[in-house]
């Protein structure tokens, strides 16, 4: 059987360690897909630039049309962000019959409905681990592992770099810009880092887990969102001496077919298990009426947590390409759900 080949469209940090990963771990990834995997190219947007890790030249392209319409490719993943390239690539790659793996989550929360119907049809997957909460499993579980139950709850810290912010300005004093700086360094923050601190990253991040969790579509602009741009040094020292921690929180809640969804700074007793989620470490609760409380926990964002995730949902639609079994993790089922407005 011929290995199954891989278009990797981006080598940014996400794409560097989805790369990393997938040479230093082939062969036992091989082994537990049972199928062979091999990097087929890879599209960048400059050729030149130097790259924190090398890979063969004659992998590169300009041109991430090549990747995509390349009838010998079987996986496209797209990780180099935006959302109308990006959502034409993978429009055409689901066409062409591609299985397809993203980590852009502005593309899942805004084109998402397209996309799922797009997959459905051609019966391939699509698949978005790591567009929630970095390397942590939250997708999947809420999808499958608890399938069963009603969901009631889903709240938590889903933004790495804001979290990285907060907790440095809280233990260290630092200052706003300074960390901002080495969250940008550290490959957490987002292309344009307004989507960080605005809130809007982690905002795209609850519309995709609101809607997975409550079975219903809930877009970006459906969610209230207050980022931490007016978080003072003085609100963390005034909270401090209170006995509270700043969190920036996403909290989505379903009452009897009414569904509230926001995105805000959060006042969070010292003792309670959210205070201790530090640096750029992710927490998810999930409330279900049959498992009860749980919680997801691990690194939100970075190189090699991140293509964690993505790697895994390679390894999965290789293992559904060997089996002939495509298209498994379908989209669910929708329900319409009114939204509560949230007044500031
Ligand atoms: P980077 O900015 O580090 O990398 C983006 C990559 O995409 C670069 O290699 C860039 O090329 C390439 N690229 C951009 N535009 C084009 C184009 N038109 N044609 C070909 N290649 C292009 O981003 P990240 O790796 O941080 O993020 C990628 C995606 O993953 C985003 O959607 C992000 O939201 C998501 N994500 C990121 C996480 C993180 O921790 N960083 C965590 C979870 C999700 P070049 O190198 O030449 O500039
Ligand atoms: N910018 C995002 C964050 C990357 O800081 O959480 C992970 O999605």
């Amino acid at each position: 059987k011929r290995a199954v080949k891989i278009g990797i469209i981006g080598f940014g940090t996400v794409g560097r360690g989805v790369y990393r990963i997938l040479t230093t771990n082939q062969e036992k990834l091989i082994q537990r897909v049972g199928i062979g995997l091999e990097i087929a190219g890879i599209a960048v947007r400059d050729l030149k630039k130097p790259r924190q890790i090398s890979a063969p030249q004659d992998l590169f392209t300009a041109d991430p049309w090549q990747l995509v319409n390349d009838p010998g490719i079987d996986i496209i993943v797209e990780v180099m962000g935006g959302t109308e390239l990006a959502r034409e690539l993978v429009l055409q790659a689901l066409r062409n019959g591609k299985s397809v793996i993203t980590a852009n989550k502005d593309l899942i929360a805004q084109h998402g409905q397209e996309l799922f119907a797009e997959a459905d049809a051609a019966r391939v997957d699509l698949l978005f681990e790591a567009s929630v909460g970095g390397g942590i499993p939250i997708i999947r579980p809420l999808k499958q592992c608890l399938a069963a139950n009603n969901i009631s709850q889903v709240m938590g810290i889903i933004n790495g770099t804001t979290n990285y912010m907060l907790t440095k300005m809280t233990q260290e004093g630092s200052d706003y810009e300074e960390v901002l700086r080495e969250a940008q360094a550290m490959g957490y923050a987002e292309a344009d880092p307004t989507a960080d601190v605005g809130g809007f990253d982690a905002a795209r991040k609850l519309a995709i887990l609101a809607s997975i969790a409550f079975h219903t579509r809930i877009t970006f602009d459906q969610v209230y969102v207050e980022g931490i741009t007016r978080i003072s040094a003085k609100d963390i020292t005034y909270a401090r001496e209170m006995g509270y921690v700043i969190k920036l929180l996403g909290v989505a809640k379903e009452h009897e077919g009414r569904v509230e969804v926001r995105v805000h700074p959060a006042l969070v007793p010292q003792y309670h298990p959210l205070a201790a989620v530090n640096d750029a470490f992710n927490a998810i609760f999930v409330r279900g009426d049959a498992v009860g409380d749980t919680m997801f926990y691990g690194r939100g964002a970075g190189e090699l947590p991140t293509a964690s995730a993505v790697v895994a949902d390679i390894m999965d639609a290789a293992r559904n390409i060997n089996l002939g079994n495509r298209g498994r993790i379908s989209c669910t089922c929708y329900e319409q759900k009114e939204i509560i407005p949230i007044q500031e």
